[in-house]
């Protein structure tokens, strides 16, 4: 007999991770598998940051960290923070956890209450919708259009604010859109957030690093709302660390002390040798991230251009992240013979049966008229996973 909580069941599993599995099985019995539903870049952890970490294993640290990080990290992030971002964190309004993924639930178990509302724009990253419903909340989803490059305008966010609204969750560059929002563009939500007191925003900035369009736009950066920000980000994928599981917070200092609280009842502080690579990685002088970003651009050109050749597909240009994500909804009710499309779930499943090539099918995003592929692999493949892409949906009538 199994007695699981209301609160496990009413988590779903997460749509990548079913379509990574079963791309894996399929590999596992021969079949070559293009895999375009990743999350993370290809490249392996720069070489500067490895022989840290190994330096860090000689050197002893090896016993339990600080729960917020350790000091000299929390420094150095507080020195990116302001150098990079022209943001004024001190250290101890830092805190350093598991992931990007550990430092959101972090913030929403400590500022959200059962019932509030937690506002966030579709397409979304997946996890946004459940942790929400993991801490109580209520998901408020915002739906926004191509047509607009999938961002929210002001009007929409404005109507969407009720007295139950606690937090805005912002994401720029975008998973899963690649649209990145202009200083100009987050001001204006910026300042519908201002007109409301008592809500928060949690800027979602991981992708910063991969961005094509110039300099990336810390929410944060708004003097008038920088007290009701909290600023996310991490290592995972500027440097290429998605394994080391590295992402911190700046905040204010009220819901950094919560969140360090939190964080020593659950997990106390996050790996000492991923923290002591994290800190190579924030001080690195090197430009394997400007390496890795101009790589990410030649395929993202790359890959638009093939994309948007496909019958059917629209898309948009991507400015940052690694994914596109066209909209496909003009082969929803066509057939392959029994094989029928009836939405983008049953879209991605007839790819990776008929071109053997993962996507993602775009429900678990909050866009179900649209597909992610990831551009986070090479060249050669990328060309191939379209063509297969191509003639299988050439069978669709
Ligand atoms: C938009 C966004 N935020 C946060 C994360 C969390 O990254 P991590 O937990 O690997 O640091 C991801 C990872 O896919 C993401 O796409």
């Amino acid at each position: 007999m199994e007695y699981l909580s209301d609160r496990i069941k009413s988590l779903s599993v997460s749509q990548t991770l079913a379509m990574a599995q079963k791309s894996r099985e399929m590999k596992a019995s021969g079949i070559d598998v293009i895999n375009l539903s990743i999350g993370e870049p290809d490249f392996h952890t720069p070489d500067d940051i490895k022989e840290a970490a190994k330096k860090a294993i000689d050197d002893n640290y090896t016993s339990y960290p600080p729960v917020p990080g350790y000091a000299d990290l929390r420094e150095a992030i507080s020195v990116k923070f302001r150098e990079e971002n022209g943001l004024d964190y001190s250290p101890d309004q830092i805190i350093v956890s598991g992931g990007g993924k550990h430092s959101l639930i972090n913030v929403i178990l400590s500022i959200v209450n059962p019932g509030d509302e937690v506002i966030i724009l579709a397409p979304y990253w997946v996890s946004y919708y459940d942790q929400i419903i993991l801490a109580e909340g209520k998901p408020v989803v915002i739906s926004t259009s191509i047509d607009n490059d999938f961002k929210v305008t002001p009007a929409q966010l404005e109507e969407a604010i009720t007295d139950k609204t606690r937090l805005l969750i912002f994401n720029s560059p975008s998973n899963p859109t690649g649209m990145v929002y202009t200083g100009e563009q987050m001001k204006a939500i910026a300042e519908v957030i201002k007109r409301h007191e008592g809500v928060f925003i949690i800027s979602d900035e991981i992708y910063e690093h991969i961005i094509f369009t110039g300099k990336h736009e810390s929410m944060a950066q708004f003097d008038f709302i920088y007290d009701r920000t909290i600023t996310l980000n991490g290592v995972s994928k500027g440097y290429a660390m998605t394994g080391w599981r590295i992402g911190y917070i700046g905040a204010p200092l009220w819901i950094a002390k919560a969140v360090n609280k939190l964080q020593g009842q659950f997990t106390s502080g996050v790996s000492s040798i991923s923290q002591r690579a994290a800190l190579a990685a924030v001080q690195s002088k090197t430009n394997s991230k400007e390496v890795m970003r101009d790589a990410f651009k030649k395929r993202r050109d790359l890959v638009y251009k093939l994309v948007s050749e496909i019958e059917g597909f629209r898309v948009r240009l991507p400015q940052g992240a690694f994914y596109l994500f066209p909209e496909v909804n003009w082969y929803f009710g066509k057939s392959d013979g029994d094989r029928k499309v009836t939405d983008s779930a049953s879209l991605a499943m007839y790819l990776l049966e008929k071109a053997h090539v993962a996507v993602v099918g775009g429900e678990g995003f909050g866009a179900p008229d649209c597909l992610r592929l990831s551009y986070a692999t090479s060249e050669e493949e990328l060309i191939e996973a379209v063509r297969r892409i191509k003639e299988a949906l050439a069978l669709l009538r």
